[in-house]
């Protein structure tokens, strides 16, 4: 065992002074020993110097970027567990792929942070198993909520490995954004990323599209053609709507998956292909494996990883962004289409229960552009069914009930039940300080590290009667 590991030592690199206090002294009161910087620079020289066994490293630092920062601090990057309040798809991946230990969004849970560190402690080390530039493009998802931070935390680990994914969720909630996004940032990306709908096909000619046929091999096969798996070699293929495959082409499917050999249809040999295998359904497919329905064999086959895009309706903070994104996407720059959207349209819109998930508030979106008069989206512009349609999203608790759910349905994850924030902790140290010296802010102040102005702003903030 190495020294590190036994050696409880915390650098925490954020210039947000509640954060660091609020891990001082939650993580101190639990036998660490806390040591913080302000700033990229002041950070760097401590993990140099000091060799602290886990960093908690902000994205958002004022002298330069924490992904930056990450690939300057080379071995030590393994146990550095990223912390962001902007955790889009691309600051993941790239913490991630930058060698981070682990990444967690703010605002930040405390016991969840010093779950992870006492892991990253306890593993002393852990490299990813991929090493590539990391990506610059922005990936397509958008969304911030937690559940989002979870499809993102899931892709960043697919995109390391070449393992078969499983990608499930409601109708229109992002499977194919999601395999096009693993396929953006994998190393096959400069590769072909090929779908194909099993559901949409006809089941005489589904084999011939996936494994390609030979001239003559059936009547109207008047030339050789590859099928989806020879146009992906290389890349990716996209099995979507995995469920509607029938039981004598999974039989086939699980063939090839297991030789890596494909035989176009009438051929007399077979072909060795190199193609990862992501596979989509808005069915419950174990259940269609209890029910008979889906071969057992080959749902472990394809289900190696899986990512569970949740639906809308458990993720309302993220309907105004993607309101906005499909704003700027169908209505780019045209000075005589609105762009702008009234808060009464933004409450409707996250009331509403979604039903149809994302593809339904594109296409909302896209309805209120062409009927808006002017510039503005009002209420009256949305489409009837989301103006008088089921808002049971207004209900909050069962809101969160159903979060907890989806949470809880994941395998091998706790659920994210909301635990003590950083808010809490740095309440609560606020009022013990103005009770100590009798709602003397200066004195507070002082013995909080804060300017008087910051605390004053914090008092007010978290509404705490001085
Ligand atoms: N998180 C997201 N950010 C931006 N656009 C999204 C997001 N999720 C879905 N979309 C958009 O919503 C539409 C539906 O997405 P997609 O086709 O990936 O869904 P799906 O889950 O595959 O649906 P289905 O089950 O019906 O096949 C697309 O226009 C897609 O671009
Ligand atoms: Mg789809």
């Amino acid at each position: 065992m190495s020294p590190e590991t036994t050696n409880k030592t915390l650098l925490v690199i954020d210039d947000e002074d509640a954060i660091c206090l609020a891990f001082e002294r939650f993580f101190g009161a639990r036998g660490w020993s806390v040591r913080t910087a302000a700033t990229g620079a002041d950070g760097l020289a401590a993990c140099r110097n000091e060799r602290p066994a886990v960093t908690f490293l902000d994205i958002r630092l004022p002298d330069r970027s924490g992904l930056d920062l990450l690939d300057e601090l080379s071995e030590h990057r393994r146990t550095v567990i990223v912390i962001t309040a902007y955790g889009g798809l691309d600051t993941v991946v790239r913490a991630l792929q930058g060698k981070a230990y682990d990444y967690l969004a703010k605002p930040i849970d405390l016991d969840k942070a010093i779950t992870l560190a006492e892991r990253a402690l306890a593993e002393g080390r852990r490299g990813g198993q991929v090493d590539m530039t990391p990506a610059a493009t922005q990936g397509p998802l958008v969304g911030r909520s937690p559940a989002m931070q979870e499809v993102y935390k899931r892709i960043a680990r697919a995109v390391a490995t070449n393992s078969a994914v499983l990608i499930t969720g409601e109708t229109g909630t992002g499977k194919e954004l999601a395999a096009a996004a693993i396929h953006q940032f994998s190393p096959r990306r400069d590769q072909p990323f090929v779908a194909i709908n099993c559901g949409a096909i006809p089941e005489h000619l589904i084999e011939s599209e996936l494994f390609g046929h030979t001239r003559g091999a059936f009547t109207g096969a008047h030339d050789n053609r590859a099928g989806k798996f020879a146009q992906a070699q290389g890349g990716c293929l996209l099995l979507d709507e995995i469920a509607d495959l029938s039981p004598a082409l999974q039989v086939k499917l699980l063939r090839v998956l297991d030789s890596g050999v494909v035989e176009p249809v009438g051929a007399a040999t077979g072909q060795r292909l190199d193609v990862r295998i992501l596979a989509a359904t808005n069915k419950n497919l174990p259940a269609e494996v209890e029910a008979g329905r889906f071969r057992r064999d080959l749902y472990y086959r394809l289900a190696v990883l899986h990512i569970n895009l949740p639906p809308l309706r458990q993720r309302p903070d993220d309907i105004p962004l993607l309101a906005r994104h499909f704003i700027r996407q169908l209505a780019p720059e045209a000075p005589d289409r609105p762009h702008l959207i009234e808060d009464e349209t933004i409450r409707l819109l996250t009331e509403y229960d979604w039903p149809g998930n994302v593809r339904e508030l594109r296409n909302a979106i896209d309805h209120a552009l062409l009927v808006a008069p002017d510039r503005t989206i009002k209420a009256g512009d949305l489409p009837e069914t989301i103006r008088l349609g089921p808002h049971p999203g207004g209900d909050a608790a069962a809101l969160q009930a159903a979060t907890i759910d989806y949470a809880a349905a994941l395998p091998g994850e706790a659920p994210q039940r909301h635990q003590q924030t950083v808010t809490e902790v740095e309440r609560s140290l606020i009022c013990d300080a103005m009770r100590r010296f009798d709602g003397n802010q200066s004195e507070a102040a002082r013995y909080l590290g804060l300017h008087r102005n910051t605390l004053r702003k914090k008092l007010r903030d978290l509404r705490i009667d001085a």
